[in-house]
């Protein structure tokens, strides 16, 4: 049985050193979740307009979701050590704080908590195997004593320099230093080519029964990404909308269709929408109609799923009325009825 060893979250929280809780329990179920995106993977959190609060998990409990992705920019926040080289860095103990707090939240409402390695962009520009594994070696002797429900992620979006040859030698090195201090712990690995779908062909899935493997679902991203910021020439894209044509719902169909077929030739393998979301300038009803049929596909094939994102410009939450979108809520989660207010 899991325990969190100090009480009050306020305060940050440490887990239990005296026990393993995480040895020998069952697969941990993800179903529903949401993204808490632009908050700890912006490189100080804040710094992208939203901030982790904990009134967060209440809402996100209460509208039915079970877990949460966390993404973390962990390499915003490397103090330099007395080691030799990249591996001299150690994660910021302040910082680990900050997310214990975060995690702490997530499981005293039940709900799960993946810890996803976000925005490391030097391993998309110039790999470090030495850092890598050095910084998910820290992370896991963190966590090694928090309970099942803490999940890891290995790397958001491996791609550029990181190939698909190199990440399959990257993910199977960091999943050997995460299993030195949990040896159970429920791990999500995705394929480099940015977690696209079509990547899967390419990875190489370690032999360990306690994986999940993730892709992420923007497709077409002229819809998705029109007007995004961060996304040269994504304006020419404006107006784009997506009908729910024939042609448009079976180019989803086929796509998912692809990663079904790839879980079952690996051994059914457990499969996490990880991310899928259309940016707010999308046409709103483009953007339900949209939202609510990926969703539908991937719960037609057993995928658990997270929105992206919670509070931001995908949000299904509006942090300054302090309600949900009551559309793309309904587009997540038709069986729930009208979300009352808190
Ligand atoms: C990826 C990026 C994130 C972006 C999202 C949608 O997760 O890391 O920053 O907002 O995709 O484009």
């Amino acid at each position: 049985m899991a325990v969190l060893a100090i009480g009050s979250c306020d305060r940050g929280c440490r887990f239990s050193a005296e026990q393993s809780p995480n040895a020998g329990t069952a697969p941990i179920e993800l179903a529903r979740g949401v993204n808490l995106g632009d908050m700890l993977e912006a490189p100080v959190e804040g710094e992208w307009g939203q901030r982790v609060q904990q009134h967060y998990f209440d809402l996100i409990a209460r509208a039915g979701f079970d877990f949460v992705r966390l993404p973390v920019k962990w390499s915003g926040h490397l103090l330099a050590g007395s080691g030799q080289g990249s591996s001299a860095f150690s994660i910021d103990p302040d910082f680990f704080d900050r997310v214990d707090e975060v995690v702490c939240w997530a499981l005293e409402r039940d709900l799960s908590i993946i810890i996803d390695l976000h925005h490391y962009d030097e391993m998309q520009t110039n790999p470090d195997l030495v850092a890598f594994v050095s910084v998910w070696r820290q992370i896991a002797e963190h966590y090694r004593h928090a309970p099942p429900q803490v999940l890891f992620e290995l790397l958001n979006e491996p791609r550029d320099a990181m190939t698909n040859a190199l990440w399959n030698r990257y993910a199977a090195a960091a999943l050997q230093a995460i299993r030195e201090s949990n040896p159970h712990r429920e791990v999500v690995i995705g394929p480099s080519g940015i977690n696209d779908f079509s990547a899967l062909a390419d990875l190489d899935l370690p032999r360990d029964s306690r994986l999940i493997v993730t892709f992420h679902y923007y497709h077409p991203i002229p819809f998705t990404h029109q007007g995004a910021v961060w996304l040269d020439g994504s304006e020419a894209w404006l107006g784009t909308d997506w009908q729910g044509t024939e042609a448009e719902r079976l180019r989803v169909i086929g796509d998912f269709d692809v990663v079904s077929e790839w879980a079952r030739e690996h051994g059914d393998a457990r499969i996490l929408l990880g991310e899928f979301g259309a940016y707010k300038l999308a046409p709103q009803d483009s953007r339900i109609r949209w939202t609510a049929f990926v969703r539908e596909q991937a719960e037609a094939r057993g995928f658990a799923w997270s929105y992206w994102e919670f509070a931001s410009g995908f949000g299904i939450y509006d942090p300054e009325s302090g309600r949900f979108r009551e559309d793309l809520y309904q587009a997540l989660m038709p069986t729930r009825g009208v979300l009352r207010d808190p």
